[in-house]
This record gives C-alpha cells, structure tokens and sequence, in this order.
C-alpha cells in the first residue's frame, strides 16, 4: 500500500505571507501543494492566477498540483503550463469532453487531472479515464474552503478505484480532516487535499503528521 500523500490547499493560508507560509509546509514534510484557482464565473469565489503561481514557484521546489475551478480552462492552459505547475486538474462540468485537452496538458509534460463535482456522476468521467493522470472527487461544492464533508464522494471513489489503472492517482478534496480522511482511504483516496484542518492548526507540522496517520491506518 502506498503512503497516502497529504496536499495543502493553499487558499486558506495567510497571502501577506506566502514566503513564510511555504517554509513552514515545507518544514511539515508535505509532498506537495494543491493551489486552487477559481474565477468568479465556474464558482462564486475568486482565489489567484498564473502570477501569483510563477511567483510562488521561485520560493519552493514542492510539486505545484493546481486544481483549475475556472470556465474554458483551454484558454488559459499556457499560463498555468508556464507558471511551472506540475499537475493541472481541470473540471468535467466546464469542459465536457475533456480528452483532447487533458492530452495537450500531457504533451506539456505535466500531469493532467480530472475533477468532479458532488453532483456529477463517475460515468460522465468515465470515457476519459484513461487520459488521466489524477482524478479528483471533490467531497464539497467547490468554491470555498471550511466546508462539511460530503460522505457520497465514498461511493465514488470505492467506484472509481475499481475503474482506473494504479497509475491513477484518486484524489479527494473538501472537509477532509482527522475525523474525515480515514474513511476516503478506505474507499481508495491516495492524495488529500486538505485546508482547515491545516492552515487552522497552530502547527502545520503536527496537523499535517496527524492526517498522515489517520489516512495509514
Ligand atoms: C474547494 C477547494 C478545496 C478547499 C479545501 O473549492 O477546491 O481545495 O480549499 O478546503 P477545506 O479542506 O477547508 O475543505
Ligand atoms: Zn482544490
């Protein structure tokens, strides 16, 4: 079984102090940092864009997994590509069929990524399974971190675990925390994005080691 990888949202951190912010991920041994765009328009919340990434990638040399909550990301598919992110995840309610562009993320040498939301059902994804490098079940309606946890993402990912390859990586994203994230690893869960139940905490390091522990058991 392969060690869970616990992921960052980097939308509840403190932005007056991301050089401070990324050093105290980076002392809390996280494996990487899931960034989450959003652009007022796929949902009701407005976060940062390619600038403030390119800008963060010169402070750290964790992995960038950039969750894209925005409408026609093919538009702004370059700049995501160019502010150095190492993953890109796309959204299956704003581009239908997602084949062609998840491909043209692969041909940039970055891993692409498909999310769904609580409301979509895994056969929309199905078709494009095999041009993912990472799926995302979101466990709460995207927008804004803080949320409950949604337990009908564990049918999900029980579903999709049993349909993607083990190169897959099956992601969860929304309200997971101690209490959560056990039960997503059970269903499957290898990546866990996780917000509050960080940025919340007043040591990284230990919230971070804690949801490590929870989602091994
Ligand atoms: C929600 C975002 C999440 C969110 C997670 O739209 O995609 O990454 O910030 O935050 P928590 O862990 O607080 O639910
Ligand atoms: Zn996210």
């Amino acid at each position: 079984k392969s060690a869970p990888l616990i992921a960052p949202s980097m939308l509840k951190c403190d932005f007056g102090n991301l050089h401070r912010e990324v050093e105290l991920l980076e002392s809390a041994n996280v494996p990487l940092l899931h960034l989450d765009v959003m652009d007022g328009h796929f949902v009701p919340n407005l976060s940062y864009g390619p600038m403030v990434i390119k800008r963060l990638r010169e402070l750290t040399e964790l992995p960038f997994d950039a969750h894209l909550m925005i409408s026609d990301p093919e538009r702004y598919l370059d700049d995501y590509i160019a502010a150095g992110c190492d993953s890109i995840t796309i959204h299956i309610e704003a581009v239908p069929e997602p084949v062609a562009l998840l491909q043209r993320i692969r041909d940039a040498g970055v891993a692409a990524g498909l999310a769904l939301n609580p409301g979509t059902p895994v056969e929309k994804i199905a078709p494009a399974l095999e041009s993912c490098d990472l799926v995302l079940v979101m466990s709460v309606e995207p927008g804004f971190g803080g949320q409950k946890f949604m337990p009908s993402a564990l049918d999900k990912l029980r579903e999709l675990s049993s349909m993607i390859s083990t190169e897959t990586l099956l992601s969860v994203d929304g309200g997971i925390g101690p209490d959560t994230i056990g039960s997503t690893a059970q269903a499957g869960a290898k990546l866990f994005v996780a917000g509050s139940s960080i940025f919340d905490a007043s040591d990284y390091r230990e919230a971070a080691t804690q949801l490590f522990d929870a989602a091994s058991q």
